[in-house]
């Protein structure tokens, strides 16, 4: 399976609906400044991505045009049909696919097509089955160029480990896990990742709604502490709209940016805000687009 170069040329996004601005909410590299004063690159700026996968004489295509941006310290959600192709961004995105056009750029720095850039937990949790669920966590030190010494990281993985419920499985393997109990540890694996850009994909899909509303909780609370740059993949807009500074509404494949929405809540975010109308506004506006896409997906033969 090869990616080919994707002919079709990128459609311009669609409109605001009062909610949408992207004039007013895309900052780019020039203009973004940071707490200091000092201008700041964004951690990610996805460029006009265009990609297909192609099968002997079929072509796929799955990004056309697909441009985004990340400031530093910010936490962006990406809402978009099934199938679209979000996890394949994210594969752009981590370096473990090439586009066919489009650039990738972290920092400012082009890195298209490089690994190791970003801390990423994939939306199958793809925990080693031959390690200990302690030493999975660990795996994010172990690979990384800054290693703690083995005691302290020990120390940390097994602090976050009760820390999400996951106290007395340190020596369990893998397949002694629950599905949910798995994306919590493969979640932890990104968070004590050492890249500052995290990309998070359905972290939390496999939950059951209580376990999913603690962890969005706890998610919030670590992030409002230490600001890392995320990109986070989700099907559920109440959770995105929780979370993020910004969401990325996506169409239907091949996917380009359809709207670009503020979400305008203070921080530390409460959980009551979502019975707020401006949240109340923004989710039906959300959950509309979604249904007119999935309307026109069911209209393309
Ligand atoms: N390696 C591959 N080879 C061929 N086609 C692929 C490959 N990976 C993904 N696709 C196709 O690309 C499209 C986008 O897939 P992708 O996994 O990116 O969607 P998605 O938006 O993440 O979907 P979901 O929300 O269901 O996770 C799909 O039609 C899928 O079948
Ligand atoms: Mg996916």
């Amino acid at each position: 399976m090869t990616l080919k170069y994707n002919e079709q040329a990128p459609p311009v996004p669609g409109g605001s609906a009062g909610i949408t601005t992207r004039e007013e909410s895309h900052r780019t590299a020039s203009t973004a400044t940071s707490d200091s004063g000092k201008q700041s690159l964004p951690a990610l700026e996805v460029q006009d991505v265009h990609a297909s996968f192609r099968e002997r004489r079929n072509k796929l295509s799955v990004l056309n045009g697909l441009s985004l941006t990340v400031e530093q310290g910010e936490f962006v959600a990406i809402v978009g049909p099934s199938g679209c192709g979000k996890s394949t961004l994210f594969h752009i995105i981590g370096g473990l696919l090439k586009p066919q056009t489009g650039l990738v750029l972290m920092n400012g720095q082009n890195v298209t097509g490089q690994r190791g850039k970003i801390s990423y937990m994939p939306q199958q949790p793809a925990l080693f089955p031959w390690r200990t669920i302690e030493d999975n966590v660990l795996l994010a030190g172990e690979v990384s160029a800054h290693t703690p010494p083995k005691a302290e990281a020990l120390a940390e993985a097994r602090k976050w480990l009760s820390s999400v419920g996951l106290g007395g499985f340190e020596q369990a393997y893998p397949h002694m896990l629950s599905g949910g109990m798995q994306q919590r540890v493969a979640f932890l694996r990104a968070l004590l990742s050492p890249q500052e850009l995290m990309l998070l994909d359905e972290p939390f899909s496999a939950l059951d709604a209580l376990t999913r509303s603690d962890m969005q909780r706890w998610l919030l609370d670590i992030w409002e502490q230490n600001r890392r740059s995320v990109l986070f993949i989700t099907h559920n807009i109440e959770e995105a709209l929780l979370l993020a500074d910004r969401i990325y509404v996506l169409s239907n494949r091949p996917a380009t940016v359809l709207h670009e929405v503020r979400v305008p809540f203070d921080r530390p975010r409460r959980e009551e805000i979502t019975e707020e109308k401006a949240f109340l506004e923004r989710k039906r506006q959300i959950s509309e687009w979604m249904k007119e896409e999935q309307k026109k997906a069911r209209l393309t033969p």
